[in-house]
């Protein structure tokens, strides 16, 4: 797979100099319920590099990003100016953000672009083509670049026109320098993990994680389960969760990957204790041992001493892969089991990545220090999931054989 850094270079290195160079990017940022600000600008942050590389190239620099899931004929909310904005007072640069992503109006910025100007397509998505990988709308973009570059980590799990259709009919294609990065970092885990290496799983639910414990059963030597999922587990063994969320339908699979563990002498770490309170709204816990969880209680965080465990197996570790938080973290009182991990991970000497999501935001709560201390944070949550799986991803595969 050929770097923009190698694009760059051809042509006695003005190989992007007065190129239109498309460079699809993951700004996807949250944004406020109520205000719509922008809470997290990182997505921005990261893709500035390749954005600056090729404005310093010479390059008529073209963005595109979708935003969010708008229903059809229902743009409110998820127009792609606030995030413009947001790269202006990073940059400097003036930043047109033309009313459509297809069409007369960006090809009239395009074509108007001086220095210190870019041009961010409206939202991909207005365009149900776009999330269909439809072939027609991918040439319609195709007409905006001479480049196509795929920055957008975040996204090249789907097979949809900007990340698939698109760089299969653009001759010169390359990666990003962010997308590059992930792709090495989440690479030494999936394919040549120092040992001892220990996966860290939490988030809501099992089902949603089936195929990455499979993947990390046949690759770790420690395997960590907290957050809701680790329920179903404790429930499986026999362990009364009374209020707990649990899947019960997902039992026999908890059993399975017990036994599968087992078998492949994978050490299964569950919570020996547990914060509860009588739901979410609580705001304060309760401490109690796992087989201990009180009628009418549920399990919000993990317990002290099951800090203590996963810290004692994060120290020896040589590799950590951390996905989904241990607890509600989001309320202070149900906050401390994903903290510690955060702050434990970040003072490691092993090589440790966080894969996105919620984990991401758990280690940025945890604070700078925390967020420094750890080799690499992946901006996407789902793409970095399906990397560990083992899956070829439809954005990168486009991009092979440039
Ligand atoms: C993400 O936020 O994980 C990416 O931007 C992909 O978004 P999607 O899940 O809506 O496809």
């Amino acid at each position: 797979m050929k770097t923009i850094a190698d694009l760059a270079a051809a042509d006695d290195g003005r190989g992007l100099a007065n190129k239109r160079v498309f460079i699809r990017v993951d700004f996807n940022v949250p944004l406020d319920k109520k205000t719509g600000a922008i809470t997290d600008d990182a997505r921005i942050r990261e893709a500035l590099p390749t954005i600056r590389f090729a404005m310093e190239k010479g390059a008529k620099v073209v963005l595109a990003s979708h935003m969010g899931r708008p229903k059809p004929g229902k743009k409110e909310g998820l127009s792609l100016e606030i995030c413009g904005a947001r790269l202006a007072e990073l940059t400097g640069w003036e930043v047109h953000v033309p009313e459509d992503c297809i069409g007369d109006a960006p090809k009239k910025v395009i074509q108007d672009l001086r220095p210190n100007q870019v041009c961010l397509l409206e939202n991909l998505r207005f365009h149900p083509e776009e999330e269909a990988d439809d072939e027609a709308f991918a040439r319609e973009l195709a007409e905006l670049c001479d480049i196509y570059v795929d920055d957008a980590f975040g996204a090249v799990h789907r097979a949809h026109a900007s990340v698939h259709a698109l760089p299969l009919q653009v001759r010169n294609r390359a990666a990003g320098f962010l997308l590059e990065r992930e792709l090495k970092a989440l690479g030494r885990v999936v394919h040549n993990p120092e040992k001892p290496f220990v996966a860290v799983l939490g988030g809501a639910k099992v089902s949603d994680k089936i195929d990455v414990v499979e993947s990390l059963l046949a690759k770790c030597d420690v395997l960590v389960i907290g957050g809701a999922m680790a329920n179903t587990f404790l429930a499986a063994q026999g362990k009364k969760m009374q209020k707990s969320l649990v899947e019960q339908d997902k039992l026999p699979l908890a059993r399975t990957i017990i036994e599968k563990a087992r078998d492949r002498k994978v050490k299964l770490l569950l919570p020996v204790d547990l914060v509860v309170a009588e739901g979410v709204d609580a705001s304060s816990g309760t401490v109690v041992a796992s087989d201990a969880v009180p009628e009418g209680q549920m399990a919000l965080d993990v317990g002290p001493k099951t800090v203590d465990l996963i810290k004692k197996e994060l120290v020896k570790a040589k590799t950590v892969f951390w996905n989904g938080p241990m607890g509600l973290f989001e309320t202070k009182a149900f906050a401390d089991g994903t903290l510690e991990v955060a702050r434990a991970l970040a003072k490691i000497d092993g090589f440790t990545v966080i894969g996105g999501g919620d984990s991401a935001a758990a280690v940025k709560v945890a604070g700078e220090d925390v967020v420094k201390g750890i080799d690499h944070i992946s901006t996407g949550g789902g793409a970095s999931l399906e990397l560990i799986e083992g899956k070829k991803l439809p954005g990168v595969a486009a991009l092979e054989g440039a």
